[in-house]
């Protein structure tokens, strides 16, 4: 099958989209400035349709008729639109009233008219003020150990930069839209939605903080969770790193019920952790505790602990922040395997350290 990734290949699917009219301005989408982050590589094609929430339901035909144009271009195999709402004025941004020279999370108010997604008892979001301390790691593992607690789960990866639930759940699918709502996909007795499922690889790279924001509001709000019938127990949403924009987006727009801070045991993982316990305070939520990961290193041969990022650090956390600690995650191989795999480490049935501490943990958030 020929490639399909030259600028003529490019220009030519932004003449065929203009074939659809965007209904609010008559005009074609490329024209009305619709597509956004186009996508054109190996047979795949796609891009970002982006509009108002209230009119987010007028663009289901929209999106489905610019998807047949794009899968009628030469050497496309697989097309795929994303129909994504966008904030209303200054959701996203700081509120109205802040000053410029006023740190923008300083103006955060606690939430107000939070909305819960559909059939869903519970929201946990597992954070952590740095990238690769294990956010992903323990949210695979603790929903498949709530999972193994007979709950009804559900992951959401909300890392739209750099998504993990794909690989670390072994799951690759495209989810179907049945009745106006995205189904996820289900893996370990987990469903789960991640933006991997939904773009290419590498394509939210390029994408601006909204478009960001308004893919993680679509995954929260158009993914059918649970049903009437089945509704989940719990959501864990696996976060980003840091504090920016898909934070405030979740906290201030939805019910998050607790979050779960991940950290080592090192200094500078503790400082960002601190910060980010303090960003998620300040819109009202609960922390609910702290999760150790890479507490230690058992040596192999006496099973002595090695503290390979330091000792004790996140307990003294804990105590400041007046929360538990969760548990205390070892580096264990198997677990770092088990990611890579895509069988996490709790639902291969493993009885190692860290197995059954995300076990304990997940009861203890039950
Ligand atoms: N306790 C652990 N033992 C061994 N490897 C780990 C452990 N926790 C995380 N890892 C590995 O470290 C890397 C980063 O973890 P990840 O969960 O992706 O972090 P984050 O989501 O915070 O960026 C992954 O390769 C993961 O398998
Ligand atoms: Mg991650």
């Amino acid at each position: 099958m020929t490639s399909f990734h030259t600028s003529a290949d490019r220009d030519a699917a932004l003449r065929a989209l203009d074939a659809v009219i965007d209904p609010r301005t008559g005009q074609g989408l490329a024209t009305a400035g619709l597509v956004q982050g186009l996508v054109i590589r190996e047979g795949r094609a796609g891009f970002m349709l982006e509009v108002p929430a209230a009119d987010a339901a007028a663009y289901a035909p929209v999106r489905a008729e610019a998807e047949a144009v794009l899968a009628g271009l030469p050497g496309v195999e697989r097309a795929q639109v994303v129909l994504t709402a966008s904030a209303p004025e200054g959701v996203t941004r700081q509120r109205k009233g802040a000053r410029v020279s006023e740190d923008p999370k300083a103006a955060l108010k606690p939430r107000k008219e939070v909305t819960r997604p559909a059939h869903v008892k519970r929201v946990i979001a597992v954070a952590s003020g740095k990238g690769g301390v294990g956010k992903s790691t323990v949210s695979v593992n603790l929903a498949c150990a709530f999972a193994g607690l007979g709950l009804r789960v559900g992951l959401l990866d909300a890392d739209v930069y750099g998504p993990s639930a794909p690989r670390m759940m072994g799951v690759d699918g495209e989810p179907v839209f049945v009745d106006g709502k995205l189904q996820p996909l289900t893996a370990h007795g987990v469903v789960l939605m991640s933006i991997g499922f939904l773009v290419d690889e590498g394509a939210p790279m390029i994408w601006r903080g909204p478009m960001a924001s308004s893919a993680v509001r679509q995954m929260v709000n158009d993914v059918r969770w649970g049903t009437e019938a089945e509704p989940l127990d719990l959501l864990v949403i696996d976060m980003p790193p840091g504090t920016g924009d898909i934070h405030l987006t979740l906290m201030e727009n939805f019910a998050v019920d607790g979050v779960v801070i991940v950290s080592t045991p090192q200094e500078i993982a503790l400082i960002d952790a601190r910060r980010a316990a303090a960003m998620f305070r300040k819109t009202g939520a609960t922390i609910l505790g702290v999760i150790e990961n890479m507490a230690f290193f058992a040596d192999p041969s006496t099973g002595r602990p090695i503290p390979i990022f330091g000792t004790g650090g996140a307990k003294a956390e804990a105590a400041i922040l007046g929360v538990p600690v969760l548990a205390e995650i070892p580096i264990e191989i198997a677990l770092r395997q088990s990611g890579d795999d895509g069988k996490p480490l709790v639902a291969t049935g493993s009885d190692s350290a860290a197995a059954k501490a995300f076990r304990a943990a997940a009861k203890a958030l039950s």
